[in-house]
């Protein structure tokens, strides 16, 4: 609860600066395009999406607000068809009152729900038998791993212990009976995080860049000691969403075997969404952005959410794309 607050009381917790403004797109004064005919389905995790949206991982546990949260998240993903990723599932384990947060298939019969795990806690004591439960209760089409060593590294309850996480994975993933993804919170993944969770055997990658939601920055206000500024100093540390995204891409393009790559991190609205993909992504997740319309209700989620489609709908029209096929890694739509 204390992270929802932080976001609520403390407006620079948004950083403004995942590089989106530095990317300029061609406007198309003849489209030759009818609006309404314009195309933006996708296929994520083998099902249908009415465009490429990911409600990225926020949150899970044993209050009624959180539940509340999830459930609306999770009504308003399946009535605008987009995927969700629900918070982490640890609480879970420690207290059996959360559980009751993650049993959401009911709400979302037919989108990709996809659970989360800290890769970190595999060091802790967690292992295949609670990732599988974690699958079950919420019957999700994948499993996030997320890695968050700034974030551990600046609470001071921290789990610190990254060493060897490559190998718990590899072990993790040959037992799994969906896809792992692997997710950073808001630094960046780096081509070098890539490979090795590659090596692994992770085929799907979620970026999570840095300039939009500052973990640091949330960390810092929920400091235990006044002169505790570490979260401050690294408030903006990491990659930028633009940059890790490009360089993601060009490092997978030489890959024979199917991937999914996810852009996230301060996507702010339909534009950036369409940059996204054009610089390669195939879906695109946003968290902070839709937590307050699902504190209200989930028809105000839905209408988050569609504003965000008319918006993505309206920048394919304005840059002569009819599909999502047109817009994707088409390099030509970006000026020089
Ligand atoms: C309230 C909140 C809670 C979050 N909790 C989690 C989490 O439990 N697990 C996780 O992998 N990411 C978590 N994240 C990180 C997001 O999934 C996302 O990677 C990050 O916020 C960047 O996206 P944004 O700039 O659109 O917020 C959380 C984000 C927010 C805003």
């Amino acid at each position: 609860m204390d992270h929802l607050r932080a976001l609520e009381d403390d407006a620079d917790i948004e950083r403004n600066d995942s590089g989106f403004d530095r990317i300029k797109l061609t406007h198309r004064a003849l489209p030759e395009l009818d609006f309404e005919q314009i195309d933006t389905r996708t296929t994520f995790l083998e099902k249908p999406l009415s465009f490429p949206l990911l409600i990225s991982s926020m949150t899970g546990g044993p209050d009624l607000e959180i539940e509340t949260i999830n459930r609306n998240l999770a009504r308003a993903a399946e009535q605008t068809g987009v995927a969700m990723a629900v918070g982490s599932q640890r609480v879970m384990f420690t207290d059996p009152a959360a559980r009751k947060s993650f049993d959401l298939r009911s709400e979302a019969p037919n989108v990709p729900l996809i659970g989360n795990i800290g890769a970190v806690q595999l060091n802790m004591g967690l292992g295949a038998d609670q990732c599988l439960e974690a699958i079950e209760l919420l019957k999700a089409d994948a499993l996030y791993l997320h890695v968050n060593p700034l974030q551990e590294a600046v609470q001071p309850e921290g789990d610190r212990n990254f060493s060897g996480l490559a190998a718990q994975i590899r072990t993790l993933a040959k037992q799994m009976p969906v896809p792992l993804l692997l997710k950073e919170v808001g630094c960046g993944l780096s081509v070098a995080d890539i490979d090795l969770a590659w090596a692994a055997g992770i085929r799907h990658f979620d970026i999570a860049g840095r300039g939009g939601t500052s973990w640091s920055r949330i960390e810092y206000l929920r400091r235990n000691r006044e002169d505790d500024d570490l979260g401050l100093v690294f408030q903006d540390w990491g990659l930028r969403t633009v940059d890790a995204l490009c360089e993601a891409r060009a490092h997978l393009a030489a890959a024979e075997e199917s991937h999914i790559l996810i852009a996230s991190g301060g996507i702010r609205n339909g534009v950036d969404m369409a940059k996204c993909i054009i610089l390669g992504a195939d879906m695109c997740g946003l968290a902070a952005p839709l937590l307050k319309a699902a504190k209200v209700s989930s028809e105000a989620t839905a209408s988050a959410i569609e504003k965000l489609h008319l918006e993505f709908r309206t920048a394919m029209f304005l840059l002569g794309c009819g599909s999502l096929a047109e817009l994707k890694d088409n390099a030509s739509l970006i000026r020089k």
